[in-house]
């Protein structure tokens, strides 16, 4: 894939020939300092001690749109952790109302949640404790107040120790299905209020079918709109200086796309022109993944409030533990999901597939599963960068 897109952007063979060489002393191993997060904060802290930098460290390693991590936290009331959305950190043209940000509160929320289970601590969290955000826009006001109680009663909860195993996984994914008992265990894990989880598979191929031209449409329409695919390339980060610099976004340290991009010849302030061959290999490239895509999750709610948007990536991030429990993989599928004119059809075809009318209900998200080759973390900026200054 990666030779196929090398020859397509650059097109010359004299210019394979020279940067071919030169691309063996490459790695595409990502650069330790974006990945040390994952090395996580060490021994839970002594009792008596403050806790909240280690509940921190966990809540970090949670899923985000684009990982934009648009996390800050306000740590100057002892015993609460305040969390903000980062409005400096937003997609406009991909998630105009900013829902997928209110999901990428809740999954930081519920990691933070298993951590604080963990040192026994009782995390009551209060939603837009100054009033939620209107359905448009978000404001300055918080997305959270969470208090930290000591409760003897409290357990563990196993979906802890799968922080560290997660990760959005975009490889191909086998043929096997997911076993019924792995998608008994993600539902119930899922489980919120207002919200319903569902999967399609091997016993109905031609709704999975349905499913997957769906998902074929709405990627090929994301990548041909020129404001969603610049919005995509501004949190690109190709090659180890770009991805320690920023810790964020999406990574690319390939060998070849670095070379291409050392070369000036993948301009990122462009749009590709229509029939670009590089948006057409990636289309060509993501339709064959989807084609062999065993499976798909989703999980929709009846009524589309803030609240209800958080705790839906609430049940997301539990649901994608409970799915690595398994040994299963997700992808979340967002573009059908989002709320652009263009992607109308999309939008409308996969609420009808599952059954979520969209006058009263939402897709919230919708997901690849299935089993697949294993991968690496995404980078984190790490718990320093989101603090607030006290
Ligand atoms: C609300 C939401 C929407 C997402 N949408 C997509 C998506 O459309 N495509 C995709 O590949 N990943 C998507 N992701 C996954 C993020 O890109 C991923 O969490 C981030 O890059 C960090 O990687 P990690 O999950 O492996 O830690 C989404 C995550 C969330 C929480």
């Amino acid at each position: 894939m990666e030779r196929r897109l090398f020859i397509r952007l650059i097109g010359g063979g004299v210019v394979t020939a020279a940067t071919v060489g030169t691309l063996s002393a490459c790695s595409s191993e990502l650069p330790a300092p974006a990945l040390a997060a994952w090395n996580g904060p060490g021994q839970p802290p002594a009792p008596g001690t403050d806790p909240r930098h280690w509940l921190l460290a966990h809540a970090i390693l949670a899923p985000h749109s684009h990982n934009l991590q648009s996390w800050l936290v306000d740590l100057r009331e002892a015993g609460h952790i305040t969390l903000y959305c980062d409005r400096s950190r937003l997609l406009p043209e991909t998630d105009p109302f900013s829902r997928q940000m209110m999901m990428s509160q809740g999954t930081f929320l519920a990691l933070l949640d298993l951590a604080a289970r963990q040192l026994g601590l009782r995390a009551d969290i209060e939603l837009f404790p100054q009033g939620e955000f209107g359905p448009t826009q978000i404001d300055q006001r918080p997305t959270a107040r969470i208090s930290l109680q000591p409760d003897a009663s409290l357990r563990p909860d196993p979906l802890f120790q799968h922080i560290f195993q997660r990760r959005t996984n975009r490889e191909a994914y086998e043929a096997t299905a997911p076993a019924a008992d792995a998608m008994a265990t993600i539902a119930a894990s899922a489980a919120a209020p207002h919200t319903v989880v569902g999967f399609v598979g091997g016993s109905q191929p031609q709704l999975r079918d349905q499913h997957r031209q769906v998902a074929m449409d709405a990627w090929r329409i994301e990548l041909e709109t020129p404001r969603t695919i610049l919005e995509s390339y501004r949190y690109l980060r190709v090659g180890p200086a770009e991805i320690a610099e920023h810790r964020d976004g999406i990574s690319i340290n390939a060998p070849l796309v670095r070379a291409v991009t050392a070369l000036g010849l993948f301009d990122r302030t462009q749009a590709p022109k229509p029939g670009d061959s590089a948006v057409a290999g990636q289309i060509k490239d993501f339709n064959a993944k989807l084609a062999t895509t065993p499976a798909f999750f989703w999980l929709t709610t009846q009524g589309n409030t803030r609240r209800i948007q958080v705790q839906a990536g609430q049940a997301y991030a539990r649901a994608q533990l409970a799915a690595t429990a398994h040994g299963l993989s997700m992808q979340p599928l967002s573009q059908a999901l989002q709320e652009y004119p263009e992607q109308a059809v999309p939008y409308a075809a996969i609420h009808q597939l599952v059954g979520a009318p969209v006058t009263t209900h939402t897709v919230q998200m919708w997901a690849r599963l299935g089993h697949a080759p294993a991968v690496g973390p995404a980078p984190r900026r790490g718990v320093q960068a989101l603090l607030l200054p006290v």
